[in-house]
């Protein structure tokens, strides 16, 4: 086996997906299909480290995958598919789970985040969740990934037991396959103006599924009524809009919308504070409906038409999981040998 250029992430099925998810995931993602072989997962082994009811579990993997598709993901050229049917990522985790060290999952800023004060009472699949994320990328040889920035200090694990893998088993490696270094480690691709769109109420809070207020956050299946209400009322300040980028230092409310027209429209901050510099923010918010209408309105029309045939939907991911799992399989049967497993070859 040789290491190709191919591109994996995932995102989870928990339920509203947002202009975060998008603009910091989904956009980069229908982009990078042009120059790599591209795998996006519908990440079910992940949601349930946190408690999902099982119904509402099924709704919203093919809800994930009806937006993938509905943005632009080519499922037929590309693989789109779900976690839990291609089993190689529990067991490739598995192995990794005896590779990362538990000091290194210590550091990991996003489970004391959602663990929270009951750290207790989070499950041990929360804990190892880092080990996951790098089994999921790893059992492919990923050499991209494509994120929003909160996802950056994950990445960094995966290219540490990455490393530490083609370390301890740098002699059975040599032994068992032509390749030095058996995984890449994986690249993030963090890019564009929007890789950590902020809360509409709370410009220094990530927006985010778990936040209580549907105000916080615009909904990719949001109608144009919601879009509009949403962002009418996104909180600013009281002074009007800069006409440089400087002076949206400190203000991250103003900064957040200036970031995610910049983002929707595909023009630089500058550009935009250019036009709108100087002027009150309730034009600019004007601006920002128009745009944010244009371009998600087809995204949540169409995600409508697929709810409507879940048939389809499931297709795309038994399809995808076929594909995947022979990638899959082959990087698992190498990892067994490197390991000193015995197997059926
Ligand atoms: P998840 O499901 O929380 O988010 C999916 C993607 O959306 C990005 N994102 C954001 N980007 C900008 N601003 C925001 N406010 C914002 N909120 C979310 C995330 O960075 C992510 O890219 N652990 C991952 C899923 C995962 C994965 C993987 C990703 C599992 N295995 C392997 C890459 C590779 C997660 O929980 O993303």
């Amino acid at each position: 086996m040789t290491a190709i250029e191919r591109v994996f992430s995932g995102v989870q099925p928990t339920g509203n997906l947002h202009l975060g998810n998008y603009l910091g995931a989904i956009v980069n993602f229908v982009k990078l299909q042009d120059s790599y072989n591209c795998i996006y997962c519908v990440v079910d082994l992940h949601a349930i480290t946190t408690w999902q009811d099982p119904a509402e579990l099924t709704r919203n993997i093919r809800e994930v995958t009806a937006a993938f598709i509905a943005c632009g993901i080519d499922p037929k050229t590309h693989i789109v598919f779900n976690q839990s049917q291609v089993a190689e990522h529990a067991e490739l985790a598995w192995v990794f789970n005896c590779v990362a060290r538990l000091g290194w999952l210590n550091r990991m800023t996003q489970f004391k985040e959602k663990a929270g004060k009951d750290r207790e009472n989070a499950s041990v699949g929360l804990y190892a969740y880092p080990n996951l994320m790098a089994a999921d990328i790893l059992v492919y040889r990923a050499t991209h990934v494509p994120v929003g920035e909160d996802q950056k200090q994950h990445l960094e694990l995966s290219r540490d037991i990455a490393q530490k893998f083609n370390n301890d088993f740098a002699d059975s490696i040599k032994a068992h396959t032509l390749d030095p270094v058996f995984f890449p480690l994986p690249e993030p691709l963090i890019t564009g103006p929007a890789t950590r769109v902020m809360s509409l109420r709370d410009g220094t809070k990530k927006m985010s599924k778990s936040d209580p207020s549907d105000y916080s956050r615009i909904n990719l299946n949001d109608d144009a009524e919601a879009i509009a209400q949403k962002v009418r009322k996104a909180k600013t300040d009281p002074e009007p809009l800069p006409s440089e980028e400087k002076g949206l230092e400190h203000r991250p409310e103003a900064d957040n919308l200036v970031g995610i027209y910049a983002a929707l429209s595909g023009r630089t901050k500058a550009d935009l504070l250019s036009e709108f510099g100087g002027g009150q923010f309730s034009n600019f918010k004007n601006g920002l409906v128009d745009l944010a209408v244009e371009k998600l309105g087809p995204i949540g029309a169409e995600m409508k038409k697929l709810a409507a045939d879940p048939a389809y939907v499931d297709s795309v991911l038994i399809d995808g999981s076929d594909r995947a799992r022979v990638i899959a399989a082959e990087t698992m049967s190498a990892v067994k040998d490197i390991v000193g497993f015995i197997h059926k070859k």
